[in-house]
Protein backbone atom coordinates (compact mmCIF):
# COMPACT_ATOMS: atom_id res chain seq x y z
CA UNK A 1 0.00 0.00 0.00
CA UNK A 2 2.48 2.31 1.29
CA UNK A 3 4.91 1.40 -1.73
CA UNK A 4 2.16 2.10 -4.34
CA UNK A 5 1.50 5.07 -3.49
CA UNK A 6 5.13 6.16 -3.01
CA UNK A 7 5.80 4.94 -6.60
CA UNK A 8 3.24 6.69 -7.97
CA UNK A 9 4.18 10.16 -6.60
CA UNK A 10 7.75 8.89 -8.62
CA UNK A 11 6.03 8.14 -11.57
CA UNK A 12 4.82 11.68 -11.57
CA UNK A 13 8.16 13.06 -10.76
CA UNK A 14 9.81 11.13 -13.56
CA UNK A 15 7.16 11.82 -16.44
CA UNK A 16 7.67 15.89 -15.62
CA UNK A 17 11.42 15.71 -15.36
CA UNK A 18 10.86 13.69 -19.06
CA UNK A 19 9.14 15.11 -21.49
CA UNK A 20 8.02 13.30 -24.17
CA UNK A 21 8.45 10.15 -22.07
CA UNK A 22 5.60 7.43 -22.35
CA UNK A 23 6.32 5.38 -19.29
CA UNK A 24 6.43 2.18 -21.74
CA UNK A 25 8.86 -0.37 -21.92
CA UNK A 26 10.68 0.74 -25.05
CA UNK A 27 13.15 -0.56 -26.68
CA UNK A 28 13.68 1.50 -29.61
CA UNK A 29 17.06 2.39 -30.89
CA UNK A 30 18.74 6.08 -30.95
CA UNK A 31 20.52 7.74 -33.38
CA UNK A 32 24.27 6.92 -34.79
CA UNK A 33 23.62 2.90 -33.70
CA UNK A 34 23.25 4.08 -29.43
CA UNK A 35 20.67 1.84 -28.65
CA UNK A 36 19.54 0.26 -25.28
CA UNK A 37 17.81 3.41 -24.05
CA UNK A 38 13.77 4.31 -24.37
CA UNK A 39 12.42 7.17 -27.17
CA UNK A 40 12.06 9.79 -25.61
CA UNK A 41 14.74 9.92 -22.99
CA UNK A 42 16.88 12.97 -23.21
CA UNK A 43 19.92 11.57 -24.98
CA UNK A 44 21.31 13.19 -28.17
CA UNK A 45 22.33 11.08 -30.76
CA UNK A 46 26.32 11.44 -29.97
CA UNK A 47 29.71 10.62 -32.08
CA UNK A 48 29.97 6.51 -32.33
CA UNK A 49 32.25 4.21 -32.63
CA UNK A 50 33.33 2.71 -36.38
CA UNK A 51 31.91 -1.34 -36.10
CA UNK A 52 33.16 -4.13 -37.26
CA UNK A 53 36.99 -4.47 -36.80
CA UNK A 54 38.87 -7.49 -35.39
CA UNK A 55 38.50 -8.01 -31.60
CA UNK A 56 41.33 -6.87 -29.86
CA UNK A 57 43.78 -8.67 -27.47
CA UNK A 58 44.07 -7.31 -25.15
CA UNK A 59 48.06 -5.92 -24.13
CA UNK A 60 49.02 -7.71 -21.02
CA UNK A 61 50.84 -5.77 -18.07
CA UNK A 62 54.11 -6.76 -18.25
CA UNK A 63 55.70 -8.39 -14.96
CA UNK A 64 59.00 -6.46 -14.03
CA UNK A 65 60.40 -9.37 -11.34
CA UNK A 66 62.35 -12.32 -13.23
CA UNK A 67 62.01 -14.14 -9.63
CA UNK A 68 59.75 -17.22 -9.33
CA UNK A 69 56.16 -16.34 -7.58
CA UNK A 70 56.13 -12.84 -8.11
CA UNK A 71 54.32 -10.53 -10.22
CA UNK A 72 55.49 -7.17 -9.77
CA UNK A 73 54.10 -4.06 -12.10
CA UNK A 74 54.01 -0.24 -12.25
CA UNK A 75 50.50 1.41 -13.65
CA UNK A 76 49.37 4.95 -13.93
CA UNK A 77 46.07 6.18 -14.20
CA UNK A 78 46.29 9.77 -16.32
CA UNK A 79 44.16 11.33 -18.98
CA UNK A 80 45.28 10.54 -22.28
CA UNK A 81 43.94 11.40 -25.53
CA UNK A 82 42.58 8.49 -27.99
CA UNK A 83 41.41 8.31 -31.40
CA UNK A 84 37.89 6.61 -31.18
CA UNK A 85 36.13 8.28 -33.51
CA UNK A 86 36.78 10.15 -37.02
CA UNK A 87 38.08 12.77 -37.19
CA UNK A 88 37.65 13.66 -33.40
CA UNK A 89 39.89 13.35 -30.31
CA UNK A 90 38.24 11.78 -27.33
CA UNK A 91 39.87 12.77 -23.60
CA UNK A 92 39.68 9.53 -21.54
CA UNK A 93 41.55 8.34 -18.56
CA UNK A 94 43.22 4.93 -18.86
CA UNK A 95 45.86 2.85 -16.92
CA UNK A 96 48.81 3.45 -18.97
CA UNK A 97 47.41 5.14 -21.58
CA UNK A 98 45.82 2.07 -23.12
CA UNK A 99 41.82 1.59 -23.86
CA UNK A 100 41.18 -0.47 -22.01
CA UNK A 101 43.22 -1.05 -19.49
CA UNK A 102 46.04 -3.63 -19.82
CA UNK A 103 45.11 -7.20 -18.18
CA UNK A 104 46.95 -8.59 -14.92
CA UNK A 105 47.52 -12.22 -15.58
CA UNK A 106 48.80 -13.94 -12.22
CA UNK A 107 49.32 -17.05 -10.64
CA UNK A 108 47.88 -19.05 -7.24
CA UNK A 109 50.33 -18.43 -5.12
CA UNK A 110 52.18 -15.22 -6.96
CA UNK A 111 52.85 -12.52 -4.53
CA UNK A 112 51.39 -9.47 -6.49
CA UNK A 113 53.41 -6.03 -5.96
CA UNK A 114 51.80 -3.40 -8.29
CA UNK A 115 52.33 0.43 -7.90
CA UNK A 116 49.55 3.01 -8.84
CA UNK A 117 50.44 6.66 -9.87
CA UNK A 118 47.68 8.83 -9.68
CA UNK A 119 48.36 11.13 -12.57
CA UNK A 120 44.49 12.26 -12.42
CA UNK A 121 42.92 15.41 -11.24
CA UNK A 122 41.14 13.98 -8.57
CA UNK A 123 41.60 11.23 -6.01
CA UNK A 124 41.37 7.70 -7.27
CA UNK A 125 42.29 3.83 -6.00
CA UNK A 126 42.67 0.45 -7.34
CA UNK A 127 40.28 -2.13 -6.46
CA UNK A 128 40.98 -5.73 -7.05
CA UNK A 129 37.31 -6.39 -7.79
CA UNK A 130 36.63 -10.23 -5.82
CA UNK A 131 39.93 -11.03 -4.78
CA UNK A 132 40.45 -12.07 -1.22
CA UNK A 133 43.50 -9.41 -0.60
CA UNK A 134 43.90 -7.85 3.11
CA UNK A 135 41.02 -5.08 3.64
CA UNK A 136 43.85 -2.31 3.48
CA UNK A 137 45.17 -3.23 -0.18
CA UNK A 138 41.61 -3.62 -1.49
CA UNK A 139 41.58 -0.12 -2.59
CA UNK A 140 39.03 1.09 -0.67
CA UNK A 141 37.10 4.64 -0.59
CA UNK A 142 39.22 4.84 2.52
CA UNK A 143 42.51 4.83 1.78
CA UNK A 144 42.21 7.40 -1.43
CA UNK A 145 45.17 7.63 -3.50
CA UNK A 146 45.97 11.65 -4.36
CA UNK A 147 46.51 13.69 -7.20
CA UNK A 148 50.57 13.29 -8.12
CA UNK A 149 51.14 10.48 -5.53
CA UNK A 150 52.20 6.44 -6.33
CA UNK A 151 50.55 3.92 -3.64
CA UNK A 152 51.97 0.46 -3.43
CA UNK A 153 49.31 -2.58 -3.26
CA UNK A 154 50.82 -5.57 -2.35
CA UNK A 155 49.03 -8.81 -1.25
CA UNK A 156 49.04 -13.05 -1.89
CA UNK A 157 46.67 -14.85 -4.52
CA UNK A 158 45.51 -17.76 -2.32
CA UNK A 159 45.72 -21.42 -4.24
CA UNK A 160 42.17 -22.18 -4.96
CA UNK A 161 41.15 -18.86 -6.74
CA UNK A 162 41.88 -19.04 -10.40
CA UNK A 163 38.94 -16.72 -12.15
CA UNK A 164 38.49 -13.44 -13.65
CA UNK A 165 38.17 -10.41 -11.86
CA UNK A 166 38.72 -7.03 -12.67
CA UNK A 167 40.04 -3.89 -11.42
CA UNK A 168 38.63 -0.59 -11.20
CA UNK A 169 38.70 3.01 -9.43
CA UNK A 170 36.96 3.42 -5.72
CA UNK A 171 37.02 6.79 -5.25
CA UNK A 172 34.15 7.98 -3.07
CA UNK A 173 31.43 9.54 -5.31
CA UNK A 174 33.39 9.43 -8.77
CA UNK A 175 33.81 5.72 -9.30
CA UNK A 176 31.48 6.09 -12.26
CA UNK A 177 33.03 8.84 -13.99
CA UNK A 178 36.35 7.16 -13.75
CA UNK A 179 35.19 4.40 -14.77
CA UNK A 180 32.84 5.59 -17.89
CA UNK A 181 36.04 7.37 -18.81
CA UNK A 182 38.06 4.20 -19.25
CA UNK A 183 39.63 2.93 -16.15
CA UNK A 184 38.84 -0.64 -16.03
CA UNK A 185 40.87 -4.02 -16.77
CA UNK A 186 40.86 -7.82 -16.34
CA UNK A 187 42.50 -9.62 -13.85
CA UNK A 188 43.18 -13.16 -14.29
CA UNK A 189 44.04 -15.88 -11.99
CA UNK A 190 45.53 -18.87 -13.34
CA UNK A 191 45.62 -22.21 -11.84
CA UNK A 192 48.33 -24.99 -12.04
CA UNK A 193 45.97 -27.78 -13.13
CA UNK A 194 43.79 -25.83 -14.83
CA UNK A 195 41.39 -28.30 -16.43
CA UNK A 196 40.06 -26.36 -19.36
CA UNK A 197 43.97 -25.67 -20.29
CA UNK A 198 43.42 -27.70 -23.53
CA UNK A 199 40.81 -25.03 -24.75
CA UNK A 200 41.76 -21.82 -26.43
CA UNK A 201 40.68 -18.85 -24.24
CA UNK A 202 39.75 -15.63 -25.35
CA UNK A 203 39.08 -12.83 -22.65
CA UNK A 204 35.82 -10.17 -23.20
CA UNK A 205 35.74 -7.32 -21.59
CA UNK A 206 32.28 -5.51 -22.01
CA UNK A 207 32.37 -1.66 -21.24
CA UNK A 208 30.09 1.20 -22.43
CA UNK A 209 30.43 4.10 -23.29
CA UNK A 210 28.50 7.67 -24.05
CA UNK A 211 30.00 10.12 -26.48
CA UNK A 212 28.43 13.36 -27.12
CA UNK A 213 28.11 15.21 -30.31
CA UNK A 214 31.82 16.01 -30.22
CA UNK A 215 33.43 12.52 -29.33
CA UNK A 216 33.46 13.59 -25.68
CA UNK A 217 32.46 11.20 -22.71
CA UNK A 218 29.23 12.61 -21.60
CA UNK A 219 28.99 13.38 -18.04
CA UNK A 220 26.10 12.09 -15.69
CA UNK A 221 23.54 13.67 -15.07
CA UNK A 222 20.54 13.18 -12.71
CA UNK A 223 18.76 10.81 -14.33
CA UNK A 224 22.05 8.32 -14.57
CA UNK A 225 22.41 8.95 -10.88
CA UNK A 226 18.48 7.43 -10.38
CA UNK A 227 18.37 4.70 -13.03
CA UNK A 228 22.19 3.91 -13.88
CA UNK A 229 23.64 5.27 -17.04
CA UNK A 230 22.18 4.89 -20.01
CA UNK A 231 22.04 5.18 -23.52
CA UNK A 232 25.99 3.74 -24.10
CA UNK A 233 27.74 2.36 -27.34
CA UNK A 234 28.30 -1.62 -26.11
CA UNK A 235 32.39 -2.45 -26.87
CA UNK A 236 34.15 -5.56 -26.73
CA UNK A 237 37.89 -5.13 -25.84
CA UNK A 238 37.59 -1.73 -26.45
CA UNK A 239 35.49 -2.11 -29.98
CA UNK A 240 32.62 -1.72 -31.32
CA UNK A 241 30.59 -4.82 -32.78
CA UNK A 242 33.83 -6.39 -33.21
CA UNK A 243 34.67 -9.63 -35.29
CA UNK A 244 36.36 -12.83 -33.91
CA UNK A 245 37.16 -15.02 -36.43
CA UNK A 246 38.22 -18.56 -35.58
CA UNK A 247 38.13 -22.09 -37.45
CA UNK A 248 35.14 -23.59 -37.82
CA UNK A 249 34.35 -26.30 -35.48
CA UNK A 250 36.57 -24.52 -32.63
CA UNK A 251 36.31 -25.01 -29.08
CA UNK A 252 36.80 -21.82 -27.39
CA UNK A 253 36.66 -20.49 -23.82
CA UNK A 254 35.22 -16.63 -23.74
CA UNK A 255 36.13 -15.19 -20.70
CA UNK A 256 33.45 -12.22 -20.28
CA UNK A 257 33.48 -9.42 -17.84
CA UNK A 258 30.44 -7.03 -17.24
CA UNK A 259 31.94 -3.89 -16.51
CA UNK A 260 29.87 -1.47 -17.63
CA UNK A 261 28.31 0.57 -15.12
CA UNK A 262 24.54 -0.52 -15.02
CA UNK A 263 23.92 -2.59 -18.28
CA UNK A 264 22.62 -6.00 -17.69
CA UNK A 265 23.78 -8.69 -20.23
CA UNK A 266 21.48 -11.18 -20.92
CA UNK A 267 23.38 -13.12 -23.72
CA UNK A 268 22.70 -15.28 -26.33
CA UNK A 269 24.53 -16.15 -29.68
CA UNK A 270 23.22 -16.89 -32.66
CA UNK A 271 23.05 -20.61 -33.79
CA UNK A 272 24.68 -21.49 -30.92
CA UNK A 273 24.03 -22.80 -27.48
CA UNK A 274 26.85 -23.25 -25.20
CA UNK A 275 28.24 -24.15 -21.63
CA UNK A 276 28.39 -22.44 -18.39
CA UNK A 277 32.00 -23.34 -16.88
CA UNK A 278 32.78 -20.49 -14.14
CA UNK A 279 31.08 -17.53 -12.90
CA UNK A 280 32.86 -14.75 -10.25
CA UNK A 281 35.33 -16.81 -8.53
CA UNK A 282 36.24 -19.37 -10.79
CA UNK A 283 35.36 -22.65 -12.37
CA UNK A 284 31.61 -24.85 -11.39
CA UNK A 285 32.20 -28.14 -10.04
CA UNK A 286 30.86 -29.30 -13.34
CA UNK A 287 29.87 -27.63 -16.92
CA UNK A 288 26.20 -26.70 -16.95
CA UNK A 289 24.42 -26.72 -20.11
CA UNK A 290 23.78 -26.18 -23.07
CA UNK A 291 22.22 -22.59 -22.45
CA UNK A 292 20.47 -20.39 -25.12
CA UNK A 293 21.27 -17.68 -22.70
CA UNK A 294 23.05 -16.06 -19.94
CA UNK A 295 22.74 -12.69 -17.66
CA UNK A 296 25.73 -11.15 -16.78
CA UNK A 297 24.87 -8.44 -14.19
CA UNK A 298 26.67 -5.73 -13.64
CA UNK A 299 30.02 -6.60 -12.73
CA UNK A 300 29.68 -10.14 -12.82
CA UNK A 301 31.96 -12.31 -15.06
CA UNK A 302 31.04 -15.38 -16.52
CA UNK A 303 33.15 -18.16 -18.38
CA UNK A 304 31.39 -19.68 -21.29
CA UNK A 305 32.32 -22.58 -23.64
CA UNK A 306 31.62 -22.43 -27.59
CA UNK A 307 31.75 -25.22 -29.29
CA UNK A 308 31.68 -23.42 -32.99
CA UNK A 309 29.76 -24.55 -35.71
CA UNK A 310 31.44 -27.02 -38.38
CA UNK A 311 30.29 -24.43 -41.15
CA UNK A 312 32.97 -22.30 -43.04
CA UNK A 313 32.72 -18.82 -43.77
CA UNK A 314 29.74 -17.94 -41.52
CA UNK A 315 28.51 -15.47 -39.41
CA UNK A 316 26.94 -15.42 -36.38
CA UNK A 317 26.22 -12.31 -34.01
CA UNK A 318 26.81 -12.35 -30.01
CA UNK A 319 23.76 -10.12 -28.64
CA UNK A 320 22.69 -8.79 -24.94
CA UNK A 321 19.04 -9.06 -25.39
CA UNK A 322 16.59 -6.91 -24.22
CA UNK A 323 16.47 -6.91 -20.27
CA UNK A 324 13.89 -4.96 -18.35
CA UNK A 325 15.54 -3.70 -15.03
CA UNK A 326 12.99 -2.22 -13.03
CA UNK A 327 9.00 -2.04 -12.62
CA UNK A 328 8.70 0.82 -14.19
CA UNK A 329 10.12 0.85 -17.46
CA UNK A 330 12.65 3.25 -17.27
CA UNK A 331 15.29 0.47 -17.03
CA UNK A 332 14.34 -0.82 -20.28
CA UNK A 333 17.32 -1.69 -22.59
CA UNK A 334 16.68 -2.79 -26.34
CA UNK A 335 18.62 -5.88 -27.95
CA UNK A 336 21.98 -5.04 -28.96
CA UNK A 337 24.52 -7.01 -30.97
CA UNK A 338 27.84 -7.36 -29.39
CA UNK A 339 30.24 -9.43 -31.32
CA UNK A 340 30.50 -10.75 -35.22
CA UNK A 341 31.51 -14.85 -34.28
CA UNK A 342 33.02 -15.42 -37.99
CA UNK A 343 34.77 -18.72 -38.98
CA UNK A 344 37.03 -18.98 -41.76
CA UNK A 345 37.01 -21.03 -45.17
CA UNK A 346 39.41 -23.35 -43.61
CA UNK A 347 38.34 -26.80 -43.12
CA UNK A 348 36.47 -27.91 -39.64
CA UNK A 349 39.40 -28.42 -36.62
CA UNK A 350 38.30 -31.41 -34.00
CA UNK A 351 36.38 -30.88 -31.10
CA UNK A 352 37.70 -30.71 -27.45
CA UNK A 353 35.43 -32.57 -25.04
CA UNK A 354 34.85 -30.45 -21.55
CA UNK A 355 35.60 -33.07 -18.72
CA UNK A 356 32.74 -34.22 -16.60
CA UNK A 357 34.17 -32.23 -13.59
CA UNK A 358 35.42 -29.13 -13.35
CA UNK A 359 36.79 -28.23 -9.77
CA UNK A 360 34.92 -29.21 -6.26
CA UNK A 361 32.80 -25.76 -4.83
CA UNK A 362 33.00 -26.70 -1.48
CA UNK A 363 30.34 -25.69 1.03
CA UNK A 364 31.41 -23.90 3.62
CA UNK A 365 29.37 -25.67 6.10
CA UNK A 366 26.71 -24.83 8.47
CA UNK A 367 25.70 -21.04 8.94
CA UNK A 368 26.62 -19.82 12.61
CA UNK A 369 24.89 -16.26 11.85
CA UNK A 370 21.76 -14.68 9.74
CA UNK A 371 21.75 -11.27 8.69
CA UNK A 372 18.71 -9.95 6.87
CA UNK A 373 19.67 -6.58 4.67
CA UNK A 374 16.92 -4.36 3.48
CA UNK A 375 17.23 -2.10 0.10
CA UNK A 376 14.78 0.58 0.01
CA UNK A 377 14.46 4.12 -1.37
CA UNK A 378 13.76 7.27 -0.12
CA UNK A 379 12.54 10.07 -1.87
CA UNK A 380 15.64 12.11 -2.89
CA UNK A 381 19.15 11.00 -3.67
CA UNK A 382 22.95 12.25 -3.43
CA UNK A 383 23.94 13.67 -7.01
CA UNK A 384 20.80 14.85 -7.80
CA UNK A 385 19.08 11.48 -8.11
CA UNK A 386 14.77 11.11 -7.91
CA UNK A 387 15.50 8.49 -5.42
CA UNK A 388 17.92 7.26 -2.66
CA UNK A 389 18.59 4.15 -2.32
CA UNK A 390 19.55 2.85 0.74
CA UNK A 391 20.97 -0.13 2.39
CA UNK A 392 18.95 -0.70 5.94
CA UNK A 393 17.47 2.88 5.28
CA UNK A 394 20.80 4.04 5.45
CA UNK A 395 22.90 5.93 2.88
CA UNK A 396 26.84 5.82 2.90
CA UNK A 397 29.27 6.75 5.42
CA UNK A 398 33.09 6.23 5.74
CA UNK A 399 33.45 6.80 8.94
CA UNK A 400 30.47 4.62 10.18
CA UNK A 401 30.39 0.56 10.44
CA UNK A 402 27.27 -0.84 9.36
CA UNK A 403 27.54 -4.19 10.31
CA UNK A 404 29.90 -6.46 12.14
CA UNK A 405 31.00 -10.42 11.16
CA UNK A 406 33.26 -12.74 12.85
CA UNK A 407 36.67 -13.51 11.06
CA UNK A 408 36.03 -17.05 9.33
CA UNK A 409 32.20 -17.61 10.54
CA UNK A 410 29.74 -19.02 8.09
CA UNK A 411 26.08 -16.54 7.85
CA UNK A 412 23.55 -16.53 5.80
CA UNK A 413 22.56 -12.90 4.44
CA UNK A 414 19.01 -12.50 3.00
CA UNK A 415 19.39 -9.25 0.78
CA UNK A 416 15.72 -8.37 0.23
CA UNK A 417 14.77 -5.57 -2.22
CA UNK A 418 12.29 -3.29 -1.52
CA UNK A 419 12.71 -0.89 -4.15
CA UNK A 420 12.08 -0.55 -7.84
CA UNK A 421 14.98 -1.14 -9.48
CA UNK A 422 17.04 -4.11 -9.75
CA UNK A 423 20.16 -4.01 -8.15
CA UNK A 424 23.38 -5.96 -8.63
CA UNK A 425 25.04 -6.59 -5.06
CA UNK A 426 28.62 -6.77 -4.31
CA UNK A 427 30.65 -7.80 -1.13
CA UNK A 428 34.34 -6.80 -0.95
CA UNK A 429 37.02 -9.31 0.31
CA UNK A 430 35.42 -12.72 -0.47
CA UNK A 431 33.67 -14.79 -2.64
CA UNK A 432 30.38 -16.31 -1.72
CA UNK A 433 27.71 -18.64 -2.41
CA UNK A 434 24.04 -18.34 -3.85
CA UNK A 435 21.67 -20.19 -1.43
CA UNK A 436 18.17 -19.55 -2.46
CA UNK A 437 15.68 -16.90 -4.70
CA UNK A 438 12.31 -15.84 -2.73
CA UNK A 439 10.06 -14.22 -5.68
CA UNK A 440 6.16 -13.60 -4.34
CA UNK A 441 6.68 -16.19 -1.48
CA UNK A 442 8.31 -18.68 -3.96
CA UNK A 443 11.69 -19.88 -2.97
CA UNK A 444 13.50 -21.20 -5.86
CA UNK A 445 17.16 -23.03 -4.47
CA UNK A 446 20.33 -21.75 -6.89
CA UNK A 447 20.26 -24.23 -9.45
CA UNK A 448 24.05 -25.11 -9.38
CA UNK A 449 26.93 -24.44 -6.65
CA UNK A 450 28.95 -21.56 -8.08
CA UNK A 451 30.92 -18.63 -6.46
CA UNK A 452 29.65 -15.26 -6.89
CA UNK A 453 31.46 -11.53 -5.35
CA UNK A 454 28.10 -9.97 -7.33
CA UNK A 455 24.26 -11.43 -6.81
CA UNK A 456 21.88 -9.86 -8.83
CA UNK A 457 18.76 -9.15 -6.40
CA UNK A 458 15.51 -8.26 -8.75
CA UNK A 459 12.76 -5.50 -7.67
CA UNK A 460 11.05 -6.75 -4.94
CA UNK A 461 13.01 -10.20 -4.63
CA UNK A 462 15.05 -11.49 -1.89
CA UNK A 463 18.47 -13.59 -2.75
CA UNK A 464 19.70 -15.37 -0.17
CA UNK A 465 23.73 -16.29 -0.05
CA UNK A 466 25.94 -17.70 2.20
CA UNK A 467 29.19 -16.05 3.20
CA UNK A 468 32.29 -16.32 5.58
CA UNK A 469 34.96 -13.05 5.85
CA UNK A 470 38.56 -14.97 6.48
CA UNK A 471 40.40 -11.75 6.18
CA UNK A 472 39.92 -8.84 9.12
CA UNK A 473 39.20 -5.29 8.32
CA UNK A 474 36.62 -2.87 7.02
CA UNK A 475 34.94 -4.05 3.69
CA UNK A 476 32.45 -2.80 1.17
CA UNK A 477 29.14 -3.61 0.39
CA UNK A 478 27.46 -1.99 -2.55
CA UNK A 479 25.15 -1.78 -5.28
CA UNK A 480 27.48 -2.30 -8.27
CA UNK A 481 25.46 0.21 -10.54
CA UNK A 482 28.20 2.77 -9.96
CA UNK A 483 26.08 5.50 -10.27
CA UNK A 484 24.04 3.63 -7.51
CA UNK A 485 27.42 3.17 -5.32
CA UNK A 486 28.41 6.83 -5.69
CA UNK A 487 25.45 7.96 -5.08
CA UNK A 488 25.86 6.19 -1.62
CA UNK A 489 23.86 3.01 -2.00
CA UNK A 490 26.61 1.06 0.13
CA UNK A 491 27.74 0.15 3.21
CA UNK A 492 30.75 -0.98 5.28
CA UNK A 493 31.17 -4.68 7.02
CU1 LIG B 1 33.89 -3.60 -8.35
CU2 LIG B 1 33.39 -2.23 -4.63
O1 LIG B 1 33.64 -2.83 -6.50
CU1 LIG C 1 34.77 -5.15 -5.47
CU1 LIG D 1 21.49 -0.20 -7.50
Amino acid sequence: MKRRAFLGTTLAGLGALLPGCGGGGGGGMGGGGMGGFMPGLPFAPGASLAPGLALRDLPKLANESALAGRFTASLAAAPSNTSLVEGRTTALWLYNGLFPGPVVEVREGDRVRIALENRLPLDTTAHWHGLPVPADQDGNPMDPVRPGTTRVYEFDIPSGTAGTYWYHPHAHGTVAEQVSRGLAAPFIVRAANDPLAAIPEVTMLVTGIRLDGNGQVSPNGPLDFTMGRQGEQLLVNGGRLPVHTVQPGATQRWRILNATSSRYLRLALDGHAFTLVGTDGGLLGAPVGPLAEIVVAPAQRVEIVVAVTTAPGARFTLRALRHVSDTMGMGTYSSEDLLTLATTTAAPVASIALPATLRPVVDPGPAVAARRVVLTQSGMGMMGAMFGFLIDGRSFDMNRVDFVSTQGAVETWEIVNDTFMDHPMHLHGTQFLLVSRESGGRVTPAPHAAWYDTVDVPAGTTATIKVRQDLPGRRMFHCHILEHEDAGMMAVL
